[in-house]
C-alpha cells in the first residue's frame, strides 16, 4: 500500500486529494490518513492541507516499498546483528532466490576471515540469498559476478574508477570502498544457497582505524542516494546472475582487476606469501609467481598490494 501511495504522490508532484487517493487505492480516507501519518513518522515529509497531501521529501532509507517490484522479497531491518544472520535464517526457511535483507545498523557486522565489519550510519549493508544451480566449487562465479556488478555500477552510475582487488574487494584510488562476504550451504554437491553480503561505504566516514578505506561521499564531496545505488546494483547483479552458468566470468573479472601484475603479500590464518599476482585460474584462485620463480595457487587469504620496496 505504501508503494502505491508514494507512486500516486510522486506521479502528480503536486497536492493530491485524499479522495483521489482513497478511490485509486480502494481504501477509506481515514486509512489514507493513517498511512500518511506512518510515512511521516518514518521520515517522509508529506504536508497535508484542506486540498489534500503533497510529498516534499523522502528519506534516503531503503524501505521495501521504495523498490516496488522487489518489495515482497526485500526484508528491511532498522537494526540487526548482521544481515548475514537474517539471510541465513530466511534461506534455511526456504525463501525464494534473490531475497534481499537490508539493515540500517548491524551490531555484529562480519567481514572476511572472521573480522568485524564496522557498520557506521550512512553506509549500505545488505545480503542477497541466491539459489544458483552450481556446485560448491563453481560458487566462486557468484562472488566474482557480485564484484563485477558492483564495480560496473559504481563506474556507470557515479563515474568512480572502481576496481577489484582479489578476490572481491572494491577499491577506488587504492582505498577500499566496499567488501563482499559469502556464506554457502550445499547438499549432495549442489549449492542450496549462497548468501552474498555487501557493505558499501556510501555517506559514512569509515573509521580512522581503517586508513585504507574511503566512502563515496569522501570521493565525490556530496551525499549519494543509497536507494538509487542499491536499485541499480540489484538490477545489474540480477541480470548477471541470470547468466551465471554461461557468462565469461574470468575475462570480465580480469578487465576490472587491480591486483594483476603487481607485487602482493597474501596472508592466510597460517601463512604469509609474497610474490607477483600473475592471473586467476578458472576456479578463481590467484596464481602467484614466487620470488624463486615457482608458481603458487592461492585459494583464500587477505591480499595486500605492495610496492617493490616492500618485498
Ligand atoms: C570484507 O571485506 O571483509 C567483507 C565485508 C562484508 C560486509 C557486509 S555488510 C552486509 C553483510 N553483513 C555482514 O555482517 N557482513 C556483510
Amino acid at each position: 500500500m505504501k508503494s502505491q501511495l508514494l507512486i500516486l504522490l510522486r506521479d502528480q508532484d503536486q497536492i493530491v486529494s485524499g479522495e483521489h487517493i482513497s478511490r485509486k487505492l480502494g481504501i477509506s480516507r481515514v486509512a489514507v490518513w493513517k498511512h500518511i501519518r506512518k510515512l511521516n513518522e518514518l521520515g517522509y515529509r508529506i504536508v497535508s492541507s484542506a486540498r489534500g497531501y503533497r510529498l516534499h521529501q523522502s528519506p534516503d532509507i531503503p524501505f521495501p516499498w521504495e523498490f516496488p517490484s522487489r518489495a515482497a522479497n526485500l526484508h528491511f531491518f532498522q537494526e540487526t546483528t548482521s544481515t548475514m544472520d537474517e539471510a541465513r535464517r530466511l534461506a534455511r526457511g526456504g525463501c525464494p532466490h534473490f531475497s534481499i535483507v537490508v539493515a540500517e545498523q548491524q551490531i555484529k557486522g562480519r567481514g572476511r576471515l572472521k573480522r568485524v565489519w564496522r557498520s557506521s550510519a550512512g553506509g549500505l549493508y545488505f545480503t542477497i540469498v541466491l539459489r544458483p544451480n552450481l556446485s560448491p566449487a563453481q560458487s566462486y562465479r557468484v562472488n566474482f559476478l557480485a564484484s563485477i556488478g558492483l564495480a560496473r555500477v559504481l563506474r556507470q552510475e557515479l563515474a568512480v574508477e572502481a576496481g577489484i582487488k582479489w578476490p572481491n574487494d572494491i577499491f577506488v584510488n587504492n582505498k577500499k570502498i566496499a567488501g563482499i562476504l559469502t556464506e554457502l550451504e550445499a547438499e549432495a554437491d549442489v549449492v542450496t544457497f549462497v548468501n552474498i553480503g555487501i557493505g558499501i561505504n556510501v555517506n559514512n566516514d569509515p573509521s580512522p582505524k581503517e586508513p585504507a578505506a574511503t566512502s563515496l561521499k569522501q570521493l565525490l564531496n556530496r551525499d549519494v542516494s543509497r536507494k538509487k545505488l542499491l536499485a541499480a546494483f540489484l538490477d545489474q547483479f540480477e541480470n548477471l546472475m541470470d547468466q551465471v552458468t554461461t557468462f565469461q566470468v574470468i575475462p570480465a573479472w580480469r578487465e576490472m582487476a587491480i591486483t594483476l601484475n603487481r607485487p602482493v603479500r597474501i596472508e592466510t590464518t597460517q601463512d604469509v606469501f609474497h610474490g607477483v599476482a600473475k592471473d586467476v585460474d578458472e576456479s578463481g584462485a590467484l596464481i602467484l609467481e614466487r620470488p624463486d620463480g615457482s608458481t603458487q595457487r592461492v585459494i583464500y587469504g587477505d591480499c595486500f598490494h605492495q610496492t617493490t620496496e616492500d618485498l
